[in-house]
């Protein structure tokens, strides 16, 4: 008999069955609509390709993003370290968090350069803030970024644009030149040393009007970073509301609200595909993806090369250890064959 007929034929696995009939029970309101699962189709298949997006001569080996989020902290050591392995076994793409603190000295390079962790082959983007790649550019510090880049040895670099998400700190940054005049001179200072644009949110995604203008400058790659996720406006807004500090200024929460979600996004750039004579730029559908299934819906609707993000579910198992992470990753990428097997997609309405 084999170890499988053995397994099935167990006795006491028919009486847990019986057991649990009753909790295991559904009910219509849990049945996810987006898919028609079509079971007939196709057979189980061990090693089925799910390559993404390809940088230059790399490639990642699962459309999972793991988007930007610690540095410069004494947390971020060990979280950054979990994440870039976790990158490297599963051919993951990655963003780091903020690097603004690299700006000011060494004290946490370490904590950023997660090349010699992840190996050549993971894709790996740095990150600023607009108003910080403004202000470098106006005090000519271009060349010292530059540097500094070259020494982490990333792919590329992400620039979040988040007024919102300043508008709600005391401490926030402003910009003041248009966001896309700062982001085509930063694209060609990038170009010069052969690194990737890309450009992201943090949380509320972007409307029609600044995709089409990103579009239009040729930006490697958009990570909507929609709503429907982390919010770091209302992160912001909770941290002021506990900070013991008088308020100078009360802001009303109203701006955390707005917004667009990823599907809605999808939507935009599938619409950009058709009427644009640009190539597309590559996107990551991130912001509340929080699931394979979903990232694997979004994507099978998206018109051109994508992969999905997520950045909260990734700290959740990243603060844990290493192998609560693997279990996740592995988990999630199962879960996205199998639906790449055995269920389509419906049409984004
Ligand atoms: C702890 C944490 C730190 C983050 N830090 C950054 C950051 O430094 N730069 C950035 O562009 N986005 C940052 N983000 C935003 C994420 O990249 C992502 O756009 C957002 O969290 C939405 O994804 P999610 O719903 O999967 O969490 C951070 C998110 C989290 C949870």
């Amino acid at each position: 008999m084999s170890e499988s007929d053995r397994h099935h034929s167990n006795p006491s696995r028919k009486t847990h069955h019986l057991e649990m009939a009753e909790k295991a029970q559904v009910g219509m309101a849990q049945l996810n609509e987006l898919f028609d699962y079509e079971p007939l189709l196709r057979g189980f298949e061990e090693n089925l390709n799910i390559d993404s997006l390809e940088f230059g001569d790399k490639k990642m080996r699962a459309p999972l993003w793991i988007s930007s989020m610690t540095g410069g902290t004494g947390k971020a050591g060990p979280i950054n370290k979990n994440l870039a392995l976790a990158a490297k076994e599963f051919g993951l793409g990655l963003g780091l968090g903020s690097c603004r603190p690299l700006m000011a000295g060494d004290e946490f390079f370490k904590d950023f350069h997660l090349r010699p962790l992840a190996g050549d082959d993971v894709i790996i983007f740095a990150n600023f803030g607009i108003a910080q790649i403004e202000q470098y550019l106006e005090e000519g510090r271009g060349q010292e970024l530059l540097e500094i880049l070259k020494r982490l040895e990333v792919n590329g670099v992400f620039i979040h644009v988040n007024p919102l998400q300043e508008w709600f700190q005391s401490e926030g940054d402003r910009w003041f030149r248009s966001p896309l005049e700062v982001i085509a001179d930063f694209k060609e200072l990038l170009q010069s040393i052969g690194l990737f644009i890309g450009v992201k949110e943090v949380g509320q995604g972007m409307g029609p009007q600044s995709l089409q203008a990103l579009w239009e400058l040729e930006v490697d790659l958009i990570e909507f970073a929609a709503f429907g996720g982390t919010n770091f406006s209302k992160l912001e807004a909770l941290r002021e509301a506990n900070s013991s500090e008088l308020k100078e200024r009360m802001r009303p929460d109203g701006l955390c609200f707005v917004g667009h979600s990823a599907k809605e996004m999808v939507r935009h750039v599938n619409c950009l595909i058709k009427e644009s004579k640009r190539p597309a730029p590559r996107i990551i559908i991130s912001g509340g993806v929080h699931s394979s299934l979903v990232g694997f819906y979004l994507l099978e609707n998206l018109r051109t090369a994508g992969a999905f993000g997520m950045a909260k579910p990734f700290l959740e198992h990243a603060t844990k250890d290493i192998d609560s992470l693997y279990a996740f990753v592995e988990g999630e990428l199962d879960q996205y064959k199998m639906a790449k097997t055995f269920l389509k997609a419906r049409p984004l309405n």
